[in-house]
């Protein structure tokens, strides 16, 4: 079995280089040779009218959110890890709140920015009345596409709203109601191959966000089996092999958000269960049953 790993080219995190790396050493103790290359447009692309693809491999894991190359890759049938729809879903948080929506997933009441295209319009003065009156304050305010906390926003005054609206409003974004029961506070579930793995509480007194990367404080915990039922049901409903579901510890509990692309190195060290391991069992299983 041969699998070629497909990593953002730009992406030089060293959390990214260390995920890698415990996927690579998973691969070779359970024989599956492996191949690492940057996600460049050329290992499957549009040639002469037809799909020229230059990967030999039984699949791809996806490491990078581009949705092209996932695309071009299953339709010449390469089982790709994430499905290039649960990635593209998982990347636009409005997308993930909108796919989830009317299948009895909890959610903080969520609203789509409206499109803006000319820089010099004003963010007017009825929409941001509208907001408050709708969601109430503090709001929170996220752009689509974002990951470790830095793109979300937690706007305390119709002022600080109109801020942000303003720098951020040529851009794809979300408003959101502030659950403040669960204020810097929030449970990240592993999910792999439909079944909740691990978990940790992640908790931080100084911000409003919990991120690990924001020096939140970890924790190994069971999952409520009211939370698991849910974060199962998120996997099923999106199609994704892998994924981290930040998990608002609201009553009942309540979906922050769904990330295809979880780094596990922190949850690995918290539980001591063997994310990696898993991951590369899943996949291995699905190949050897053409799932
Ligand atoms: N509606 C909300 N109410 C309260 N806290 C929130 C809300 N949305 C996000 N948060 C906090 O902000 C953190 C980051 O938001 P999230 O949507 O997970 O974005 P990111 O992709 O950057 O992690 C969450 O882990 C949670 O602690
Ligand atoms: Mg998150």
């Amino acid at each position: 079995m041969k699998g070629t790993i497909l990593i953002n080219p730009y992406d030089n995190h060293p959390v990214q280089k260390r995920k890698l790396q415990r996927m690579t050493e998973e691969f070779s103790a359970l024989n599956i040779e492996i191949e690492v290359k940057a996600n460049d447009g050329f290992a499957v692309y549009v040639k002469n009218g037809a799909i020229e693809c230059n990967l030999h491999s039984d699949f791809v894991l996806y490491f990078d959110k581009e949705r092209i190359t996932p695309m071009l890759l299953e339709k010449i049938g390469v089982r790709v890890f994430n499905s290039a729809r649960a990635t593209e879903i998982c990347d636009d948080k409005m997308l993930t709140h909108t796919v989830l929506a009317n299948e009895g997933i909890p959610m903080p009441d969520t609203v789509a920015g409206p499109l803006c295209y000319n820089p010099n319009a004003a963010i007017g003065d009825a929409y941001l009345d509208k907001v408050v009156e709708k969601l109430g304050l503090p709001v929170v305010v996220k752009q689509c596409h974002g990951s470790f906390g830095e793109q979300v926003y937690l706007c305390d005054t119709r002022r600080q709203l109109e801020k942000i609206l303003e720098e951020i409003k040529s851009q794809s974004y979300l408003l959101q109601h502030y659950e403040k029961e669960s204020r810097g506070r929030d449970m990240r579930v592993i999910v792999i191959g439909g079944k909740v793995v691990c978990a940790m509480v992640r908790s931080n007194d100084a911000d409003f966000r919990s991120n690990a990367s924001l020096g939140s404080k970890c924790e190994k915990t069971i999952v409520p089996s009211q939370i698991a039922a849910m974060c199962e049901k998120v996997a099923r409903i999106i199609g994704l092999d892998y994924c981290g579901i930040d998990v608002l510890l609201t009553d009942p509990p309540k979906l922050c958000e769904v990330n295809s692309n979880a780094m596990f190195e922190k949850i690995e060290q918290v539980t001591g269960f063997n994310v990696a391991r898993a991951y590369v069992e899943h996949i291995k299983s699905c190949i050897e049953k053409h799932l």
